[in-house]
């Protein structure tokens, strides 16, 4: 963690030091000359596109025990859950994404905030670094009124913290945004592709420690779709993470997106599907990790079947992005729609198995696990 103090106003020109960086969610370099929206646009536009999702289904291979006679209507199942000391409708959350200066991305935090309030579920918010560096993207993250109670993640790259941000920085943002939660990225995948990415993962553990330490909320460590190593999320755990979500790669591929917006596409092309199966991670986490209760389960989660899977391989809650981003584009009653038709069918599923509540889920739902 950088010890200096970092005195800059909101909308005041990055340092030169910052200058030099280019957060691949937040663009950095790019945002003293605006191409930052551009890149930020552009990287909405790369998700618009079908083939930036790997179209994973990890959990395809995990048959759950259908039981005939559940000994229990319908209506017993209840996926209340809690986030962050809230209770919420079901443990869903909307996956971190996106924010910037410009009335898309006001449009689609709006409209994904109001969703994650008529659903009660966590939302979570995009890389934040350009809220520090662009006064005019603020108001795309302030919206605690439009999501009511329901908990916010708040986001940086952790990695931006070997590129200039510090720990007042994090102070900054739960001022302004007032999340429940604070979230910090892993995503060396991306950032490697990313040309002008801020690769300089050294002493990264270091930063969370003492990150998690300070923080006065509980701190969220996530991928971006290229999955945590079972190993390493007991590790950000032992190092201050109150919350991992694996976000393995099912889905959504940076890889692919950063690829898309290269001169030259071959790297992210080559890189495409490099990472970790969602499944293949859940199905390797120590059992202690597992009673643990605060992993979360992303990365190509599209339906309710596979998100009864996650749960039932040990996750506690699980996370949807580029479905809810898609739905966002077009307005708050389709990502109401999304998020209704997952819970409809997590509670079929738990129906089906004859089981009541999703923290009653394990392994012994499977088939021959
Ligand atoms: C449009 C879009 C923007 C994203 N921006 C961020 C971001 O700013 N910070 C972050 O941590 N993850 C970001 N992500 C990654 C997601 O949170 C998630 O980890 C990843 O997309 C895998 O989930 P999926 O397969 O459900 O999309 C973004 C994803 C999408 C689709």
């Amino acid at each position: 963690m950088a010890s200096k103090t970092h005195n800059r106003p909101p909308g005041e020109p990055a340092s030169k030091e910052e200058a030099g960086s280019s957060e691949a969610f937040s663009g950095g370099a790019e945002s003293a000359s605006g191409d930052l929206a551009r890149r930020k646009t552009a990287h909405l536009d790369a998700c618009l596109e079908e083939e930036v999702d790997l179209g994973r289904d990890s959990f395809g291979e995990y048959a759950l025990r259908y039981n005939a006679l559940p000994e229990m209507a319908l209506g017993d199942v209840s996926l209340a859950s809690t986030f962050a000391g809230k209770e919420v409708a079901a443990p869903l959350i909307i996956s971190c994404m996106t924010g910037g200066a410009g009335e898309r991305f006001e449009r689609i935090n709006r409209n994904l905030a109001i969703g994650a309030r008529e659903l009660n579920i966590p939302l979570g918010l995009g890389s934040m670094r350009v809220l520090l560096q662009h006064a005019a993207a603020e108001s795309s993250f302030k919206v605690r009124q439009e999501a009511g109670q329901v908990p916010l993640i708040a986001n940086l790259g952790l990695v931006s913290f070997n590129h200039g941000l510090v720990y007042e920085d994090v102070e900054r943002i739960i001022d302004m945004v007032q999340p429940d939660v604070f979230g910090l990225h892993l995503n060396a995948l991306q950032e490697v592709i990313q040309e002008g990415g801020d690769t300089d993962f050294r002493g990264l553990l270091g930063h969370l420690e003492h990150l998690a330490r300070r923080c006065p909320l509980p701190v969220y460590v996530k991928e971006c779709g290229g999955g945590i190593a079972p190993g390493l999320v007991r590790k950000l755990f032992s190092a201050g993470a109150a919350y991992v979500d694996i976000s393995g790669n099912d889905g959504t591929s940076w890889a692919a997106v950063e690829g898309r917006l290269s001169a030259d596409p071959s790297l992210g092309e080559l890189f495409r599907d490099f990472g970790l199966p969602t499944a293949w991670i859940l199905e390797r986490l120590s059992p202690s990790v597992v009673k643990g209760g605060r992993v979360v389960a992303s990365g190509g989660i599209r339906n309710g079947l596979q998100a009864v899977k996650a749960l039932a391989l040990g996750a506690r809650w699980v996370g949807v992005a580029r479905p809810f981003f898609l739905a966002a584009e077009h307005s708050a009653e389709a990502v109401v729609a999304l998020g209704s038709r997952i819970l409809t069918e997590m509670r079929t599923a738990l129906f089906l198995l004859g089981v009541k509540t999703p923290q009653a889920l394990n392994r012994s739902h499977f088939l021959d696990r």
